[in-house]
């Protein structure tokens, strides 16, 4: 098979960084690697920095006509997107060109948990209504899921030691939900670049969608893992499931209340994470299996991924990069 153009949506943000890294890594693999950067940030210090890497920056207004769209997409064999959270649906357009234009893969942005479509999670909701958007175009594609971040997994210990790698988004907290012994899929942020480098080379995961972990814990485990290598007793609050369904509808009133208020949103994606993880259990290796997922660690034997262990064992030694560092200021 020939080499293969790769442009990426979203390289200055948390989930494109670690896919930029990813692909760099791999550059050898590919004919060019291009990252696709909005008007509004083509001078950003951020895109400069690209820029300065030797990245090929194509900017590109993904709400602009299709035919314009479809001209930006010249030449991409592989498009990937990692857009935030809040604009999923900004990417249908994208893919609509994408098909005009002739791409050969389209990777939309999943790189989150594994739940079922439905009602079950709003920010899921989101994502499939892009991928129903590009079956019906007969768009090829591969869908990524990667389970819950190590960065965002861990509780507190009472010293603050491991305080300077909170994530503001949520901050990890000493709460055990729905019993603390649902299993969840753990991937480091840092590995999903290293995996989609992979995934979109392999005929195998064409039209498809995949799952990558490299360990699935519960809380109660994870706690244990934290207090072993802390040496710190860890202080913890139980929140039933019953608690969490109430929760969960207290903020999805509230952000309908407030549709505007990202605070508001953050909330009720929160719940629905919470709902989803700990309540239904959806998070697994088997769920996604049941859902048609291929599992990456059966592709990929040789994958090498940063385990959860590993993880605990930086953030404990004081250097462990945090995401979001600019955006938020952890205290
Ligand atoms: N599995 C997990 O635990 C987990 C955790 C967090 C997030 N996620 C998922 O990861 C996905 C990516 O989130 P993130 O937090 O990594 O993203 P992020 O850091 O907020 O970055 C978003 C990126 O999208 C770019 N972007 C936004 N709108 C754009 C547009 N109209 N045109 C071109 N580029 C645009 C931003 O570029 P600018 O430089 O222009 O702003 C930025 O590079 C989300 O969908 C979320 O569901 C999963």
């Amino acid at each position: 098979m020939s080499k293969q153009t790769v442009l990426l949506l979203g390289a200055t943000g948390e989930t494109g960084g670690s896919i930029l890294n990813g692909l760099l890594e791999a550059r050898e693999a590919f004919a060019s690697i291009e990252v696709l950067v909005r008007p509004s940030s083509s001078a950003s210090a951020k895109v400069d920095k690209l820029r300065a890497q030797g990245v090929k920056i194509r900017v590109v207004d993904i709400a602009a006509p299709v035919a314009e769209l479809v001209s930006s997409l010249s030449g991409v064999d592989i498009l990937i997107s990692a857009i935030d959270a809040g604009s999923q649906t900004a990417q249908i357009n994208l893919a609509t060109a994408a098909k005009e234009a002739g791409v050969k893969r389209f990777v939309p942005c999943a790189f989150t948990t594994v739940a079922p479509p439905g009602g079950v999670m709003a920010l899921r909701d989101s994502k499939e209504e892009v991928y129903q958007h590009v079956r019906k175009l007969f768009l090829p594609h591969t869908v990524i899921d990667v389970g819950y971040w190590h960065q965002i997994s861990w509780p507190r210990i009472p010293s603050g030691r491991v305080d300077y790698a909170l994530v503001a988004v949520r901050n990890p907290n000493m709460e055990f939900h729905a019993g603390g012994d649902t299993p969840n899929m753990l991937t480091d942020l840092r590995d999903i670049g290293r995996y989609v480098a992979r995934i979109i080379q392999d005929p195998r995961t064409l039209n498809k969608a995949v799952a990558t972990y490299s360990d699935v814990l519960s809380e109660r485990e994870i706690f244990t893992m934290m207090k072993e290598m802390s040496g710190e007793d860890i202080p913890t609050k139980e929140v039933t499931a019953e608690e969490i369904v109430a929760s969960r509808a207290r903020a999805v009133a509230a952000l309908a209340a407030s549709p505007q208020d990202y605070i508001a949103q953050l909330a009720a994606w929160s719940e629905d994470y919470k709902f989803s993880k700990y309540v239904r259990g959806d998070n697994t290796p088997a769920y996604a299996s049941y859902l048609g997922y291929l599992d990456a660690s059966e592709l990929y034997r040789d994958f090498k991924p940063i385990t959860f262990k590993a993880y605990l064992e930086e953030l404990l030694g004081g250097s462990v990069p945090v995401p979001y560092k600019e955006r938020f200021t952890a205290k």
